[in-house]
């Protein structure tokens, strides 16, 4: 089973948006099985998103990601990684699809509500950069058999 890690980012949360990011990744079928609120280190910000260091826009991501709190999320699911990278839209929101999260919800890409991981890879190492073991819940939802093949 694939897992992702999920952030609403500082705009989403001073926005009140935690509860419709949540809301369209459980309608869509996924599972939670871990999540916290919490203020971003300086240090996890910088290790987060090391991919980046060195890109023009990389000091104000860290200044976003750690400039009011997140909900950090880890979500389930066959195909999780590229289900909620869709759910969530294209980077820049004018060219998220309509429906999407960034469509529905932001206009500029500095400001773009989530984080999503990009790779089934990431995707473990960033749950396990975010997240302790036994943070995780280990669960089956009564519905999995008619949303998971
Ligand atoms: P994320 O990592 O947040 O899920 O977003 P992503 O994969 O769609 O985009 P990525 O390329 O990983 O960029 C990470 C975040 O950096 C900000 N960004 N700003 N040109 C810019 O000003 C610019 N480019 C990227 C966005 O917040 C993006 O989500
Ligand atoms: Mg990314």
């Amino acid at each position: 089973m694939e897992r992702t890690l999920v952030l609403v980012k500082p705009d989403g949360v001073q926005r009140s948006l935690i509860g419709i990011v949540i809301t369209r990744l459980e309608q869509r079928g996924l599972r939670l099985v871990g999540a916290k609120f919490m203020q971003v280190s300086k240090d996890l910000a910088e290790r987060h998103y090391g991919m980046h260091k060195g890109k023009d826009f990389y000091d104000k991501l860290i200044r976003y990601i750690t400039s009011a709190p997140v909900m950090a999320m880890v979500w389930e699911g066959p195909n999780a990684v590229e289900a909620v990278r869709q759910t969530m839209g294209l980077t820049r929101p004018t060219q998220a699809a309509p429906g999407t999260i960034r469509h529905d919800f932001a206009l500029e890409i500095g400001y773009n509500i989530t984080h999503a991981s990009d790779g089934v890879e990431n995707g473990e190492n960033e749950v396990n950069m975010w997240f302790h073991p036994e943070e995780l819940v280990r669960w089956e939802r009564d519905v999995d058999r008619w949303i998971f093949e």
